[in-house]
């Protein structure tokens, strides 16, 4: 079953730069939490609990974020300040992390890629961090999984975006399968409004395959000298099955300034407000 879930955090986050130059984009805190805990979470509650990051330069960070703090812990041990370390232990103590680097930015399939040597020859999911899913059932992940047991297949997350919007994402096109879940039968990278096949984007979620490694290996570098996981998934899409799940739930694009901001409120009022009536009570 479906255990490993990998981070590509190499990117610079330069749309948030200066904030990013010496902190990785994926411990910008949404209100008190770094955005990738919140995709750490949504790993677990999926059943994913061995996590695997595929890092940058001056990603330190997020290795000693998912680690214990001895002299923080023995200084507030005790004290009533203990339970704002809470959420961050459950995750430590569920999950296990490892890392590897990828030397070059060369794209997103090359750092899926570079995860070959934390996933091996298994079936596993993606996050990527900035795109924050919130959902009050079942998370996003979780959703994709229970699909996943059902067509053992590789799947991507896609929602419905504006027309004038299209030109940022994957776009796919499919047969309908059932509500909400097609057949993938061409993909294409960030196409012109007119050219695009579908108004349905791909976000970041995955569930793949371990075939896509032979056939990240056999994707030439695309816009950019990137090498797009889009183009080894549609080569996938040929040969066998890639799925696209509607998904149940909220995006937020953390990616971008405007999106981190409409996040950050969104978690205010939804997440952090409840939680703290909750600790408050503790
Ligand atoms: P983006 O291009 O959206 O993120 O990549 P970025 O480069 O971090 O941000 P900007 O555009 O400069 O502001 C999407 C995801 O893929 C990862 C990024 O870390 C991010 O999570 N990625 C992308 C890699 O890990 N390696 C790459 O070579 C490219």
């Amino acid at each position: 079953m479906l255990k490993k879930c990998l981070f590509p955090v190499a990117g610079y986050g330069t749309r948030f730069l200066p904030a990013t130059k010496a902190m990785p984009k994926e411990m910008l805190p949404l209100v008190n939490k770094p955005l990738v805990q919140y995709g750490v979470e949504e790993a677990i509650e999926a059943g994913l609990s061995e996590i695997g990051f595929v890092t940058g330069r001056g990603k330190r960070a997020i290795e000693d974020h998912f680690d214990t703090n001895f002299e923080l812990e023995h200084q507030i041990s005790g004290t009533g300040k203990e339970k704002y370390l809470d959420s961050v232990r459950r995750v430590i103590d569920k999950a296990s992390f490892s890392y590897t680097r990828q030397g070059e930015m060369r794209g997103l399939g090359d750092a899926i890629l570079q995860g070959q040597r934390l996933v091996g020859d298994e079936a596993f999911a993606v996050v990527l961090a900035d795109d924050l899913c919130l959902n009050d059932g079942l998370g996003v992940l979780g959703q994709m999984v229970e699909l996943y047991k059902q067509f053992r297949c590789s799947i991507v997350a896609v929602e419905e975006v504006p027309r004038e919007q299209i030109h940022k994402f994957g776009v796919i096109a499919g047969n309908e399968i059932k509500p909400g879940l097609w057949q993938v039968t061409d993909m294409v990278e960030k196409p012109p409004a007119e050219e695009a096949p579908s108004n349905m984007a791909i976000i970041g979620r995955y569930i793949l395959t371990p075939d896509i490694f032979d056939l990240i290996r056999e994707t030439p570098p695309g816009k950019n000298g990137e090498v797009q996981i889009t183009d080894a998934l549609l080569a996938q899409a040929q040969r066998g099955c890639v799925l696209a799940y509607n998904f149940k739930g909220r995006r937020f694009d953390c990616g971008s300034v405007d999106g981190f901001i409409e996040a950050t409120n969104y978690v205010y009022e939804n997440v952090y407000l409840p939680e703290q009536a909750e600790l408050e009570n503790k």
